[in-house]
Order: structure tokens, then C-alpha cells, then sequence
């Protein structure tokens, strides 16, 4: 395990933040043909929260507050402000710049990246190479916010089950790196199994009628599609290989992890996951049951759970991995 002295990420305060409305299995089952024994049987889920009319930028940013106060810090201090997010407000401006303003940032680096359910783990790595380097950054706020219910397509029984709202922040400071490895990587040869479309093209000059082969679904609207059985074959491959590549970067097994926290999409990709690497669930941190699938908020939700109910202390070696839209996959072990 690395035992170098160099700069690079600690982290110092960490928070998260759901909205309050809840909606369990039973209230789905009054909108499609579905059942909480199915919803259960099949993915784990029991419960997500859903946005009641505020924007994704708002539960940033009180995810943010929550880990700016754990880490004893100004929000004055925070040089550069990372943002993962799928599901943002606007076009322009970005989230980063929104949030930013709600903690009273103002004057810092402020900075959205999108790669869908990986972007917490890819957003790490950003992070770690601002700190490292001798350029005047020395607090980063990495945030994950997703409001994954504007874009669900509430008539579709497959996906709209699986989907919930949520945040999560890591306020980060340039000292004695604690962040081993990072392994992360993308497959844009699968950028049709997970989709939701931007506006489309059509400015007043354009004379071509012909919609452009993007090679991609035709999907409704912006709503969300995707093709589960794909992205199901593809998770239960990348979560354990991203695993195995970044203990090997780190110069460790998985067993001597104290923890995994996956990207909480579907229990049994989870469990299979644990069986390919030989680790018991006992070390795969699930909070699946109450958020479903939060997109990149789902790994640091979780993570900040555990850390609440004390099955994560400071010094437990963690791994970060997830998968999704891109696709992307990603896996980060660091020391907490
Ligand atoms: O962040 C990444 C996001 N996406 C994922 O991670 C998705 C990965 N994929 C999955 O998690 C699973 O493929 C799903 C949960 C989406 C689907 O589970 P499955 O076990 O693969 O079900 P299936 O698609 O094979 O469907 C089995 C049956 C079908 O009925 P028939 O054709 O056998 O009669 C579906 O129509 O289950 C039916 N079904 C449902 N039944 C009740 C599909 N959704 C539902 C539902 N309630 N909500």
C-alpha cells in the first residue's frame, strides 16, 4: 500500500442531503403494473425521495453547507468547485456556478462534469490533480447532485422504479495524499444503452429536413431510456474488474479493503459483483433500499450513511466504484 508523502487529497468534511418527499413501492403500484414483492425481488429498492418542485442546484448546495460545516471551514476558503451531475438545471449556467452562489463562494474555480453514475469517482481523480499541483488550489468542493425525476418516464414500469433524487459533498484539502488509485475509463461503443436526449438541432439557417445518424435510440422526448439487460451485463463485468485494477494500482487485494461502496443501482449487480471478487456483502456498503439509484450522488450518499451509523471510521481503506451512462466505469481507493 502507498505509504508516499506527497500532496494530494484529504478529505476533510463530507455531507449529504435527500429531498423530504418519499415515495415507496406501493405508490408505484398505483401508476404502473408493478408490485413492491417485484420491485424488491428485483432490485432491492423499498423507497426513493423525489424532488417536490426544488431544483437539482438546491440539493447541492445543501449537501454542500452540510460538508462545509463538517470541515470547519469558510466557504471563502474553497479554491475550485467540481460538480458530477446528469441532470442539470440549465444549459448554462452550471450547476458549480449556482451552487457556488447559494454557499457564497464567490470568486472560486467552478466547474460541472458529466459521466453520468461514475462522475463522483472521475471527479476524485480531478480533484486530486488540482491539489497536487503547485497552483494555488489547496480546497476543493466536490459535489454530486442529480435530479434523475425530471427525466424519468413515469409510464415506463422497467426504469421509472429505480430512480430517486439526491446529493452528496466532499469538501477536499491539499495535504498528505490519502487517495491510492484511481482506475477510470469509458466504452462509448455503449452510448446507446443509456440514454436521455438534449434539444435537438434546429436553428432558423438549416435547410436539411434529414435527422443526423447519431446512432443512437429513438427515445421520447428527453425521457430516459435505457436497455437493462445491456447495462446489467455490462455492470456485473466492469464493477468487479475496476475493483481488481485499482487494488492492483494500490498494490493490494480486495480483502484488505474495509469497505466497497458500489454504485447503488441494482442489489443483485451488487451481489454478484462481491461474488466475482470474492468478498463477502458484509464489506459492500447498500443503502439501495432507501434512495434507489441516485446516478453519481449514489456512491458519497452512501458513503455518508456509513460514516453516520459508524461502519466507516477515519483510517478504514475504501473503494469507490461505479458504472453507468457512456459508459463509464470507475473505481478510487483511498484512506478516509
Ligand atoms: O445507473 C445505471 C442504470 N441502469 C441499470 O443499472 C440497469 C441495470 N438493469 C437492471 O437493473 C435490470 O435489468 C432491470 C431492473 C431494469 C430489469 O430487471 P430484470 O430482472 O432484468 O427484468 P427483465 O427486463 O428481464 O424483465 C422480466 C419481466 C418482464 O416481463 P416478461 O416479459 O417476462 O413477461 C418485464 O416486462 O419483468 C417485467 N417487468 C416488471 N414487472 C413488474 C419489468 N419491470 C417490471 C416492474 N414490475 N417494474
Amino acid at each position: 500500500m502507498p505509504t508516499n508523502n506527497t500532496y494530494g487529497i484529504h478529505i476533510k468534511g463530507i455531507g449529504s442531503y435527500v429531498p423530504e418527499l418519499i415515495a415507496d413501492n406501493e405508490m408505484f403500484s398505483k401508476i404502473v403494473d408493478t408490485s413492491d414483492e417485484w420491485i424488491t425481488q428485483r432490485t432491492g429498492i423499498k423507497t426513493r425521495h423525489i424532488t417536490n418542485g426544488e431544483p437539482n442546484y438546491f440539493l447541492g448546495a445543501e449537501a454542500a453547507k452540510k460538508a462545509v460545516a463538517d470541515a470547519g471551514i469558510k466557504a471563502e476558503d474553497i479554491d475550485l468547485i467540481i460538480v458530477s451531475t446528469c441532470t442539470p438545471d440549465f444549459y448554462t449556467p452550471s450547476e458549480a456556478a449556482l451552487i457556488q452562489r447559494e454557499i457564497g463562494a464567490i470568486g472560486s474555480m467552478a466547474i460541472d462534469i458529466n459521466c453520468a453514475c461514475t462522475g463522483f469517482d472521475y471527479g476524485l481523480d480531478m480533484a486530486k490533480r488540482y491539489l497536487q499541483s503547485e497552483d494555488g488550489v489547496d480546497t476543493v468542493l466536490l459535489v454530486a447532485t442529480e435530479e434523475l425525476s425530471k427525466f424519468v418516464d413515469y409510464t415506463d414500469r422497467s426504469s421509472c422504479i429505480l430512480f430517486g433524487d439526491g446529493a452528496a459533498a466532499f469538501v477536499l484539502e491539499r495535504n498528505k495524499d490519502t487517495l491510492w488509485s484511481s482506475y477510470l475509463g469509458a466504452d462509448g461503443s455503449g452510448a446507446k444503452f443509456l440514454v436521455s436526449r438534449a434539444l435537438k438541432s434546429e436553428n432558423v439557417f438549416r435547410t436539411n429536413k434529414e435527422d443526423f445518424d447519431m446512432a443512437m435510440p429513438q427515445t421520447k422526448d428527453h425521457f430516459f431510456a435505457q436497455d437493462g439487460k445491456e447495462v446489467y451485463k455490462f455492470a456485473t463485468r466492469a464493477l468487479p474488474d475496476a475493483v481488481l485494477h485499482a487494488c492492483e494500482k494500490a498494490g493490494m487485494t480486495p480483502d484488505e479493503l474495509d469497505c466497497i461502496v458500489p454504485h447503488q443501482a441494482n442489489v443483485r449487480i451488487i451481489e454478484t459483483a462481491a461474488k466475482n471478487l470474492g468478498v463477502s456483502m458484509d464489506k459492500m456498503v447498500v443503502y439501495i433500499d432507501r434512495y434507489g439509484n441516485t446516478s453519481s450522488a449514489s456512491i458519497p450518499i452512501a458513503f455518508c450513511d456509513a460514516v453516520a451509523e459508524g461502519r466507516i471510521k477515519r483510517g478504514d481503506k475504501v473503494c469507490f466504484v461505479g458504472f453507468g451512462g457512456g459508459l463509464t466505469f470507475a473505481a478510487v481507493i483511498f484512506e478516509y
